[in-house]
């Protein structure tokens, strides 16, 4: 197979954003438009992946820390044929010459293919499509015969070239070797003073090759983010995209554009998701999970069957099969719920596991603790497990009663079958099967006056 190497051109400072962000890290779906190009080039398998970079290249490096590119500074942003010629030294002849764009980050895999795949047996191949307003991009120059002559730039079009509704994308692939001569061969003699990438095309005419066109599947996919407008509209399309995939593996959702992935989710069949949930990360979620409106859900597994009620904030948490959470529960890092697990309103875990069967309905904190099964956690009990330097943790063992209102003041183990009284502070081992309580005698007194304002 034809060696593929991919430049993404990202040198651009981005200036519509009227941001300090180099554009190519805005994120779209919770993630720098830069690493959703860098996705879809390895998505065509084997690719060497380049990125042209320019303004804040320190930051664009460090945030795609781990990516598997070579990174090419360009320092001054001479055009888009200047910045691919940087790129070239480290491109061997024969092998094919991919060119994505940064700040286009919905490129469709499969059009791609196909794009790299035409110019490997013709030399080059493009992307691109018709638009209702052309303005602003390359048009698509054809002559009586259909075939493409050259691309024109808006700013070099006349009159007949304006009206032309084909542009160019900036998406193109071409065998390395001719495009290095090609590129070798430009000139800054145009409107903007830049080396035009798209001048190659009228050289490879020239030189008697057939330029093949290819469509994207959707127009969608080769819209390029100049403003904060257009990412929000592309952000819409990506979330739209996400949600059909998302119903077509069996989840309804009660609105379509009321759900956002930042990630990933898996999901079983009969599921189903309320609206204004946001999945972040990596989430899984089991058959005939319910997800109620609000939700806010990231890296977590939810097994099949449990709900989930409205406005619950779940991060780094394993949900055994059958639960209830919420309303308005907060599960954080390292909760791993076992089956039937109640966890009600205003409660919060942390790296937390809580055994088959057991609740905590209201109002409670469980934190570094390892519950038992068939525990009832009372209204109002706090694990304290931080003693203003060290976290501790607390045990409670099966079948226990904690009653409303306890602090349970960690390192401290209640054992198994043990009832604690309410408002009891257990700072001490309660013992199994036995009635553990602190409480002060109750008194009254009598003919007490309330004090009155002077
Ligand atoms: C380019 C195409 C145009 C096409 C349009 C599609 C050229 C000459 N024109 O125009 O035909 O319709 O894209 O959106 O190629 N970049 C660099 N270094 C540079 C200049 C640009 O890395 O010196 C990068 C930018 O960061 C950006 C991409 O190349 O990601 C395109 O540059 P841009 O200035 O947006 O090109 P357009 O004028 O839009
Ligand atoms: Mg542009």
């Amino acid at each position: 197979m034809t060696p593929l190497h991919v430049v993404i051109l990202a040198a651009g400072q981005g200036r519509r954003m009227r941001s300090r962000l180099p554009k190519v890290l805005h994120l779209l779906a919770g993630r720098p438009l830069l690493s959703h190009v860098i996705d879809a080039a390895n998505a065509l398998g084997g690719a060497r992946v380049h990125v042209v970079h320019g303004y804040g290249g320190g930051i664009v490096r460090e945030a795609m820390a781990g990516a598997d590119v070579e990174w090419v500074e360009q320092s001054e942003q001479l055009g888009t044929g200047h910045a691919l010629s940087l790129a070239m030294p480290g491109i061997p002849d024969g092998s094919i010459v991919l060119v994505l764009y940064g700040d286009v980050p919905l490129v469709n895999s499969g059009t791609l293919h196909e794009t790299t795949t035409l110019a490997a047996g013709t030399g080059i191949a493009l992307i691109t499509t018709v638009v209702d307003d052309p303005s602003g991009y390359g048009r698509i120059v054809r002559d009586s015969n259909g075939n493409v002559r050259a691309i024109v730039e808006e700013r070099d079009v006349d009159e007949e070239q304006r009206a032309i509704a084909e542009i160019n994308t900036g998406i193109l692939a071409a065998e390395a070797g001719r495009l290095r001569n090609w590129l070798q061969g430009l000139s800054r003699d145009n409107a903007q003073g830049e080396y035009y990438l798209t001048d190659v095309v009228a050289r490879a005419v020239k030189e008697g090759l057939s330029v093949r066109t290819v469509p994207p599947e959707a127009s969608e996919e080769v819209l390029g983010v100049n403003d904060r407008v257009q990412l929000a509209a592309l952000e819409r399309f990506h979330q739209r995209r996400v949600a059909e995939t998302l119903m077509r593996e069996g989840a309804s959702l009660a609105d379509p554009a009321r759900l956002d992935v930042r990630g990933r989710v898996q999901t079983g069949s009969d599921v189903f998701v309320d609206v204004n949930v946001v999945f972040e990360g990596d989430v899984e979620l089991g058959d005939r999970v319910s997800i109620g409106p609000g939700c806010v859900i990231r890296d977590t597994v939810i097994e099949r069957d449990t709900e989930v009620r409205a406005h619950c904030v779940i991060e780094g948490a394993h949900i055994g099969v059958g639960c209830q959470i919420g309303p308005f529960a907060r599960l954080r890092q390292d909760t791993r719920l076992s089956r039937e697990v109640r966890i009600g309103n205003f409660v919060e875990t942390k790296n937390a596991t809580v055994g088959v069967g057991s609740k905590a309905s209201h109002l409670a904190y469980i934190g570094d603790s390892r519950v038992g099964s068939d525990v009832n956690v009372g209204a109002g009990v706090v694990t304290c497990n931080y003693d203003g330097a060290n976290k501790h943790t607390t045990v409670i063992g099966d079948n226990a009663f904690i009653g409303s209102g306890v602090m349970l003041v960690a390192p401290v183990t209640v054992h198994a079958g043990a009832t604690i009284g309410a408002g009891s502070a257990i700072g001490k081992d309660a013992p199994p099967d036995a009635l553990t309580l602190t409480r002060s005698t109750q008194r009254t007194v009598a003919n007490w006056k309330r004090p009155r304002k002077g």
